[in-house]
């Protein structure tokens, strides 16, 4: 297929949706899918990647699946070698998984903290350690990761763990992005706002008081533009990043969040 992405081989981990509609995640493998790259869908449910895999490949684009959990080496060592054994190489490693356990130090668990430090934080050196060996051999590669951009600021309610992470993932991006740099790998982050994805709906709606209707709606009050993004909006962000359209953009934070944080009040 011709586009952007022509010829890149491209492993999205969380490409599945946590609910129906679409995520982040999803929306990223079917838009790089659309661009012409050969997508490697990863998520730890294989029916949720299969489903992107579906639409994928009804819309006449290549992709293949694998099931594991980014929070476990071996599984992302897993991920990176389907990606190399299906397409032959990896060119772009897009990191989506995120999952929002709300709370601050007294309330969250230290269960809580831990699963999120591992799956949010923990996942990314683990994918890029097994990504980044075939980027360097190969002196190319795109490293896109989903921060957020409660990586920078406070959002209205406790979220320590998920905060801590994200921001992480940014340190950790930047670091990776000059590191390595004169080798022809990028490292950048998408930092998405108030967005109306699938993954808002379970884990958030007790913080926003309990109402899913009200959350929606005060979401989209607090967003700058009177309604929160959606997941095709962080998708587009990271396809150009992923894209040779972004050679010389790398070790920043690209947040879209239609200007939130821009705004001092
Ligand atoms: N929706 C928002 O408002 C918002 C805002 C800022 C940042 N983000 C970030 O966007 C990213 C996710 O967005 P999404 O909409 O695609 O979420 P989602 O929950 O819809 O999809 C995530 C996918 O990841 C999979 N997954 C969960 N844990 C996993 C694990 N340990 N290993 C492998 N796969 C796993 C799930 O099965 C699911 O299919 C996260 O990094 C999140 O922090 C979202």
């Amino acid at each position: 297929m011709a586009g952007r992405m022509s010829g890149k081989r491209v492993l999205v981990t969380g490409a599945g949706s946590s609910g129906e509609g679409w995520g982040n995640g999803k929306a990223a493998a079917v838009l790089y899918a659309r661009e012409g790259a050969q997508v490697l869908a990863a998520d730890l449910r294989i029916e949720a990647a299969e489903e992107t895999r579906d639409i994928i490949r009804a819309e006449g684009g290549a992709c293949e699946v694998v099931a594991g959990n980014v929070a476990k080496s071996a599984d992302c060592a897993a991920m990176v070698q389907a990606c190399v054994d299906a397409f032959g190489g990896i060119d772009v490693l897009h990191n989506n998984v995120g999952i929002a356990e709300t709370g601050g130090p007294v309330e969250a668990s230290e269960e809580s903290w831990n699963r999120v430090i591992a799956v949010n934080q923990t996942s990314v050196f683990l994918t890029c350690k097994h990504a980044l060996p075939h980027m360097i051999a190969q002196q190319r590669g795109a490293i896109v990761n989903v921060s957020s951009i409660a990586g920078l600021r406070w959002i209205g309610f406790p979220y320590a763990a998920y905060s801590a992470s994200k921001a992480a993932v940014l340190a950790l991006t930047q670091n990776m992005a000059l590191q390595y740099a004169a080798q022809g790998i990028r490292a950048n982050c998408v930092l998405p706002g108030l967005m109306h994805t699938p993954m808002i709906k379970a884990p958030l709606v007790d913080s926003y008081g309990g109402d899913l209707d009200e959350m929606i709606a005060k979401r989209d009050r607090i967003s700058p533009t009177g309604k929160m993004g959606d997941a095709w909006d962080t998708a587009y962000a990271a396809l150009f990043l992923a894209s040779d359209e972004a050679r010389y953009i790398n070790g920043v934070n690209l947040p879209v969040d239609g200007g939130l944080v821009a705004r001092c009040a």
